[in-house]
């Protein structure tokens, strides 16, 4: 017995072929129900009970040696014989790849900004890490500012406290007017920070996106009709507009605007407690000691700014009730904006 399995290990061992059929005769020769070691598994019955162990294991051991010994002469045809690659049918569609959503906040940013430059506005960007000049003192906050107070602002650095995040993006602003003349006309958007406590209606950080318009005779009439503009292609043709005064250290005159509730179209619910209308930016004309300290002589030049928070907006056209959403990635949350793409 011990013989017959050594001699068909040698025969196994030069066993060669010339394509995968001669492969295939081999497996059936050696390895399959008629073949050479099921016979000699039924050989095995008749081995005297002391040889059992030693002829047992040898068996074992050839039928993995002939079974490896088929794999790897096929493995040498499957480059050049795939059998998978007569099946591949080219004109098949492929398996469609898993692809990601847009976030909420960049389609809502994206398509403001878009109605922005149909009216002409480019975008400008700044740093999120600031210092003092381009967030509070060029933009004409006075020294005891309550902005000014670590209680409202992330400062960088204490002493002097000079570099921190910058809380609104109206610091761009000075960035493009201190390189710049007029004309300018841009929109800036970008995440800005202010030490408040994380709640539903509040977060630690938030998106903006600033607008600005300096050249010669520059009125209150063109921002309003621009802002109009705006807030019709946002939320419609029926969407009216209303501006009440304000004050920003940086604008004068300055007024905050509200659009009718898009909710109850103006009757008043919950949404706009009980109104009709609901806030949606700050906005005014850009104060002569703003010009002033970015080198623009307001005696030629004047202009507007307004400003916007992205999450809002986003509130008002997807009524997310919760900013927390924004930043907690739920997939769950964001697969529901796949639609809106
Ligand atoms: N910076 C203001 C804020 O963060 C928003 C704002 C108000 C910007 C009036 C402006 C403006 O440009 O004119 O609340």
């Amino acid at each position: 017995m011990l013989e017959k399995i050594k001699a068909l290990r040698e025969e196994i061992a030069s066993a060669t072929a010339s394509s995968l059929e001669e492969v295939e005769q081999l497996r059936i020769k050696y390895l399959s129900k008629k073949g050479a070691l099921t016979a000699l598994m039924n050989d095995f019955r008749t081995v005297a009970p002391e040889l059992k162990r030693e002829v047992g294991q040898k068996i074992n051991e050839l039928k993995n040696f002939a079974g490896e010994h088929i794999n790897s002469l096929k493995e040498s045809f499957a480059t050049a014989e795939d059998p998978g690659l007569e099946e591949l049918d080219l004109t098949r569609t492929a398996t469609p790849g898993c692809v990601g959503t847009r976030h909420p906040l960049s389609l809502v940013k994206n398509e403001m900004l878009n109605i922005f430059a149909s009216m002409g506005f480019t975008i400008a960007e700044g740093p999120e890490v600031e210092d003092d000049w381009h967030v509070f003192e060029s933009l004409n906050f006075p020294p005891d500012h309550p902005a000014r107070d670590m209680q409202d602002t992330f400062f960088i650095s204490r002493n002097p406290a000079d570099i921190l995040l910058r809380t609104h993006t109206s610091s761009v602003q000075t960035r493009v007017m201190e390189h710049a003349q007029p004309p300018i006309r841009i929109v800036c958007p970008g995440r800005v920070y202010r030490n408040e406590a994380i709640s539903a209606r509040a977060h630690c950080f938030f998106h903006q996106v600033e607008g600005l318009y300096i050249d010669k005779n520059v009125s209150f009439a063109d921002l309003k009709q621009v802002l109009l503009t705006f807030a019709r292609q946002m939320f419609g043709p029926q969407t009216k507009i209303r501006l009440r005064p304000s004050y920003f250290p940086f604008t004068e005159p300055s007024a905050e605007m509200d659009i009718s509730c898009d909710i109850c179209g103006g009757k008043g619910c919950a949404f706009c407690k009980g109104t009709g209308w609901v806030e949606i930016l700050g906005c005014g004309m850009v104060d002569p000691n703003v010009l002033k300290a970015c080198g623009i002589d307001p005696e030629i030049y004047s202009g507007y700014a307004f400003g916007m928070g992205i999450e809002r907006i986003t509130n008002l056209k997807y009524k997310v009730k919760d900013l927390r959403m924004f930043s907690e990635n739920d997939v769950r949350f964001l697969r529901e904006f796949e639609s809106a793409h």
